[in-house]
């Protein structure tokens, strides 16, 4: 049995006040999740913040990425020993705005994957083709190679201590979700290339989920959960679309 898990990513957004607001809405409005697993991903600046005001909660929190040095000269990055010194349990890694504005290839998103185990936090490594490559038809090749990275460098027992997100790019902020098929259709060809891991590795849909959309996502079988962006910012849409992955 895979346990579901929901994940807030805010992204760059959100202030001291704005988020103070939302973690104090979602904490209010916290009922009727009890099986699924929850955490949001905050800013840097804002991890301790929210680690305070999260404990004694069900709600874990997570970073947006992380580097792959440990310590050292390296002005501006920050380390997977300091996310969990403040608290953090998870770290996205490889999210498509970040490969895409950042330039980050697979085969350093493979070093972040392996720099958060090696932290001990939960990496939850992102992928997803572009519309161009869905359109040409290249949409298992893309995911696929963006998981044979990771899987080469950390091998599968390494991917299976973490999480995977499908998020085609396409549907990431524009409300295009993909429909529950198209999204189980990718989901159980990651579960695939994961081979004999596959089975217990968690995989989250993101891209444009919002309450009204999750439920079918979530009851497809391949489907564990998601990874929620704008709809996380919103303390009802988020509470309702963890009750849904219960
Ligand atoms: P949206 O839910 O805003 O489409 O963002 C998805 C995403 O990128 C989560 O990481």
């Amino acid at each position: 049995m895979r346990r579901p898990i929901v994940i807030g990513n805010w992204k760059m957004n959100g202030d001291s006040v704005s988020i103070r607001d939302l973690l104090g809405g979602l904490t209010s409005q916290w009922s009727g999740v009890h099986q699924a697993e929850v955490a949001v991903c905050a800013p840097y600046p804002y991890l301790g913040l929210c680690a305070d005001q999260l404990e004694n909660t069900n709600i874990g929190l997570g970073a947006q990425d992380l580097s792959v040095q440990s310590s050292g000269a390296y002005t501006g990055e920050v380390a997977g020993q300091m996310l969990t010194d403040v608290g953090c349990g998870y770290v996205l890694v490889g999210h498509s705005e970040r490969r895409e504005y950042h330039a980050e290839s697979s085969e350093l998103v493979a070093n972040k994957f392996q720099a958060a185990l090696d932290a001990g936090l939960i990496p939850v490594l992102c992928v997803g083709e572009t519309l161009e490559e869905r359109e040409a038809e290249k949409t298992y090749d893309v995911v696929g190679k963006q998981l044979l990275a990771v899987v080469e460098h950390c091998g599968l027992a390494g991917v299976a201590k973490g999480i995977v997100a499908y998020e085609p790019v396409w549907a990431i902020g524009t409300g295009k979700t993909a429909t529950p098929e198209m999204a189980q259709d990718v989901h159980s060809y990651i579960r695939e290339v994961l081979g004999p891991e596959g089975d217990q590795v968690r995989i989250l849909y993101g891209g444009s989920v919002k309450p009204e959309t999750a439920e079918g996502l979530f009851s497809q079988k391949d489907i564990d959960g998601a990874l929620v962006g704008g709809a996380s910012l919103q303390a009802g849409d988020f509470v309702a679309i963890c009750r849904a992955a219960e």
